[in-house]
Parts: structure tokens; C-alpha cells; sequence
């Protein structure tokens, strides 16, 4: 069976992956540098397989120890890069410490990969690359617009593996992911920094008695009920998409990009209607204005993936509300 490098091997996707790639009878090689991660799961996935998960803790931005380390002698067939910081907040406030991270780590990563033979990257992009745009849903052809430096990271990772694909032959595949939620039965749970943390981390937060009430950004907007609209996809979904896309690298030579969500739009209040109902628990709700940097709408034209790579959500928004909720009931 196939080796899998995964960078980020610990993160909330890096690790559902590795699992799920696991139980399929991937061998997996792990990375990561528990900047936004904690080590319990991969001691979970190192004691619960230790045939078929290998980690290293190791910073992708250290090139000659990284390399040194982890991948001189090593066969592997695919890459999957999940490395990288994730929250908007911090991007805005420390943009070179995401240019240098980010962009860095892909450059090293890439540069190592180029001497090996392998069939092909996979890239986890972020629907934050398209910004603010008129038409909704954003297809992958919808001009990409980012409004952070985060985002704007994202769409250069993108360029860079474009022209490796051009210049070097290096097939690769950016996921362009929405907004992950959930969780994976059985997985310990990856703990999101304070600044990394989603509006289902909130919900969460609020209901565990973490903070007293959650606070919604905004009902003004031009939106069904007036608070902004995202496309939420249940993690166990969009890990699916990464086997679909391992799969279509037999079909491609060069460098291909898919979104991947749901294609349906939800409100801020139907979330946390949604979640109150199926987990039948209340929490206090308030109002504040908008927050910086945040678009009133933004959900997949996932057509692309259904077609080529064959792949479909299938959990629904009650679904993601219970697994968020049922790991720390
Ligand atoms: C998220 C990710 C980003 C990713 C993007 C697209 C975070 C911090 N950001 O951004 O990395 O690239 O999806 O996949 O995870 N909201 C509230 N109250 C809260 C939190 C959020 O009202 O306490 C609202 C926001 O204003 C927004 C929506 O909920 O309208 C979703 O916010 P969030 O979960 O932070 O995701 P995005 O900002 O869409």
C-alpha cells in the first residue's frame, strides 16, 4: 500500500486524515511542530497503529533538520500539506510571521519533494481565498480576492504549486476547504488556540461554561436572517474528499483546485438553533456588530467535485451540531 507524508499531522484535519487514511491501509508518515496542536493524538495514533503511523516532531521551516530528520531515506507516494497557521486574526496583526511560516514551509516542502518521485501533492487550501464576492456560490473559477493575510498565504501556496506543476512536473491538487466542524468519533479532540477558534469552538465554549454567552458578529447584514452565511461541512466529509483527490491524481498531469463544501448556505442563528435543538442545551446569545474582515456570505459551488472526483457531503448541519458537541458532553 501507498506511503502518506502528512504535514500537520496533528492538527483538527491533519489528524482526522491520518486516521482515516490508516483504516484504508495507508502507511502514514506524520509531521508536525505542535504549534497549534497537542500531542495526545499522536500518541493515540502511534500506540493504537504502530505499523502504519510514523511522526516526527519537526518544523517544516528548518529545512536542513527537516529534511536531515525525517525524509532522506524515505519511499513516499503522496503529500499531504496541512502545515500552517489558520487563524485571521493573528494574520492581520503578524502578517510576516504568516508569510514566513505559511509560504516558507511550502517552499522547503516542495524543494525536498522535487527530488523524490513522487505521484502527487495534495494542498489544503481555504475558501477564505475568494474574500468578498458578489456572486454566490463561488465556483473555481470565481476571481480570487483575499481579505487577509492568511488568505492571501493560502492563494500563494496555490501559485507556488501551479508553477512547480508548469516548470517541474509536480502534479498537484489545492482542496479548497469551507468551514470544517465536527468531529471524529474515537479521535481525541485537537484543542484550538484561543485565536484559531471557530464559531462552533464558541458555541462550545459558551456551553461547557467557558464563557457566559456567544456572541454573534453582526445581524445587519443583507442575509436571510441578517447574520452572515458560511458553507459548514462535517470534518468526517470533507476528509473524504482528500481519497477521492489521491485517487484523481491518476487523471491529471499538472495542477488542478476543487472546493470543498457543502453548497448550502447557513446562517450564524440557524447554527446555533440548530445546535441548541439537536443537543438540547441553551445558551445566552448576544449581538455585537460586525467583525472586522468578515464576509456577509460565502458557501462552495461544489459541482467540480462531485463530477471528477466523485465525492459528495453527506452529513447534515444537525449531524456536525451533535459530533461538535459529543466529544465534550
Ligand atoms: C473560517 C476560518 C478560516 C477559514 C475559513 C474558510 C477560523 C477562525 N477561521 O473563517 O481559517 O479559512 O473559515 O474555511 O476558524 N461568528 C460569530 N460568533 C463567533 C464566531 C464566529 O458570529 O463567536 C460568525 C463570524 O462572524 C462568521 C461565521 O460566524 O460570520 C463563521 O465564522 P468562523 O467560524 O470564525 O469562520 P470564518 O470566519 O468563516
Amino acid at each position: 500500500m501507498d506511503n502518506i507524508l502528512v504535514t500537520g499531522a496533528a492538527g483538527y484535519i491533519g489528524s482526522a486524515f491520518c486516521l482515516e487514511g490508516i483504516e484504508r491501509g495507508y502507511k502514514i508518515f506524520g509531521v508536525d511542530n505542535f504549534s497549534n496542536s497537542s500531542v495526545e493524538v499522536v500518541d493515540f495514533l502511534s500506540s493504537s497503529f504502530p505499523d502504519n503511523f510514523n511522526f516526527i516532531k519537526s518544523d517544516l521551516c528548518e529545512k536542513e533538520a527537516f529534511q536531515r530528520e525525517f525524509f532522506s531515506k524515505m519511499k513516499i507516494d503522496y503529500v499531504v500539506h496541512f502545515a500552517g497557521f489558520k487563524s485571521v486574526i493573528e494574520s492581520q496583526n503578524n502578517p510576516s510571521l504568516y508569510w514566513d511560516n505559511n509560504v516558507s514551509s511550502t517552499k522547503n516542502l516542495t524543494d525536498f519533494i522535487l527530488e523524490k518521485d513522487i505521484k502527487g501533492l495534495l494542498f489544503s487550501s481555504s475558501a477564505s481565498v475568494y474574500g468578498d464576492c458578489d456572486i454566490q456560490p463561488v465556483n473555481e473559477k470565481t476571481p480570487l480576492k483575499p481579505m487577509s493575510t492568511y488568505g492571501a498565504t493560502k492563494k500563494e501556496n496555490e501559485l507556488i504549486l501551479k508553477d512547480l506543476a508548469d516548470s517541474h512536473n509536480l502534479k498537484s491538487i489545492s482542496l479548497r476547504y469551507f468551514n470544517p466542524v465536527g468531529s471524529v468519533k474515537n479521535l481525541p479532540k485537537c484543542k484550538p488556540r484561543q485565536d484559531s477558534k471557530n464559531l462552533m469552538d464558541n458555541i462550545v465554549d459558551v456551553c461547557t461554561g467557558q464563557t457566559k454567552n456567544l456572541t454573534i458578529f453582526g445581524d445587519d447584514y443583507s442575509t436571510s436572517d441578517g447574520t452572515a452565511e458560511r458553507d459548514y461541512i462535517h470534518i468526517e466529509d470533507l476528509v473524504y474528499a482528500h481519497f477521492e483527490a489521491l485517487d484523481y491524481f491518476n487523471h491529471i498531469n499538472g495542477f488542478d483546485v476543487f472546493n470543498i463544501g457543502t453548497g448550502k448556505s447557513v446562517s450564524v442563528k440557524q447554527i446555533v438553533k440548530t445546535f441548541k435543538e439537536s443537543n438540547e442545551v441553551d445558551f445566552a446569545v448576544e449581538i455585537s456588530k460586525r467583525r472586522e474582515g468578515d464576509v456577509p456570505i460565502c458557501y462552495a459551488d461544489a459541482n467540480k467535485a462531485k463530477k471528477l472526483l466523485n465525492w459528495e457531503t453527506k452529513k447534515s448541519l444537525r449531524e456536525m451540531c451533535i459530533d461538535a458537541w459529543s466529544s465534550y458532553k
